[in-house]
């Protein structure tokens, strides 16, 4: 009973977090039900065929709705692999009106994600890049509202502080393959995660309820 109690404690403190910024960016959403229809039907028929280090679909819908509930328009995500991140957040775009970048390095990663995008009827929200993300993202311009970081684990802090002065107040960072537990196979994500803690403009929870995905709402300059 304890902990019933506590999960849902803790179940009620993440959708207020997830919530709270939601006054700043509140819009109407954009109807489009053919596009859906497409979206839903990609994402069922390929449920079970991620095999590139894809995200699983329960970090998708948490992706979501953090843009959708936050109206959020200019997306960066740091590791595309085969696509399916970015179609979840893509289709988040879809209703706000916005758009995603999104990077990945290996070519047929790439290519497959852009074949992805097309089947999944979301090519007109992405903007995909072939590139090393250690290069091209201290060179992007930005601004962006959401941001999420699912490439090399080691760089995760490098790309938060390329990143930092491009991502608007109100603005979500999120990050994925983030626990509270320290090995040395995530030692990447804990110098991440113990550095936007350390920061007093940053408000950071962990979801664990896939994978794991660090959400921070940058709350001041
Ligand atoms: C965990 S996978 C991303 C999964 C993806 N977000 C999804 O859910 O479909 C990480 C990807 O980051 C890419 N990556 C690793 N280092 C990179 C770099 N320096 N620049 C760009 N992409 C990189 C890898 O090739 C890999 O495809």
């Amino acid at each position: 009973m304890k902990a019933i109690k506590s999960i849902n404690r803790c179940l009620l403190t993440n959708a207020i977090f997830i919530l709270l910024p939601l006054c700043l960016f509140s819009q109407d959403l954009i109807e489009n039900p053919e596009l859906d229809r497409k979206v839903k039907e990609f994402l069922e028929d390929n449920r079970y065929q991620w095999r590139d280090m894809n995200i699983p679909a329960i970090d998708g819908q948490l992706l979501f709705d953090i843009i959708v509930q936050n109206g959020y328009t200019r997306a960066l995500e740091i590791g595309t692999s085969t696509g399916h991140s970015a179609i979840w957040i893509a289709w988040a775009l879809s209703k706000t009106g916005g758009k995603l970048i999104t990077i990945e390095i290996s070519e047929r990663r790439y290519n497959q994600a852009l074949e992805n995008f097309r089947e999944a009827g979301l090519a007109d929200y992405i903007d995909a890049r072939l590139a090393d993300a250690h290069e091209l993202v201290p060179d992007l311009k930005g601004p962006f509202d959401f941001v999420f970081n699912d490439a090399d684990k080691y760089w995760y802090k490098n790309y938060f502080i390329a990143v930092d002065p491009k991502l608007v107040v109100g603005g979500c960072f999120t990050a994925h393959n983030i626990t509270e537990r320290r090995s040395r196979y995530s030692a990447g994500q804990s110098e991440f995660l113990d550095y936007i803690r350390s920061l007093d403009n940053y408000k950071t929870i962990v979801n664990s309820s896939g994978n794991g995905v660090s959400i921070s709402y940058k709350q001041s300059k």
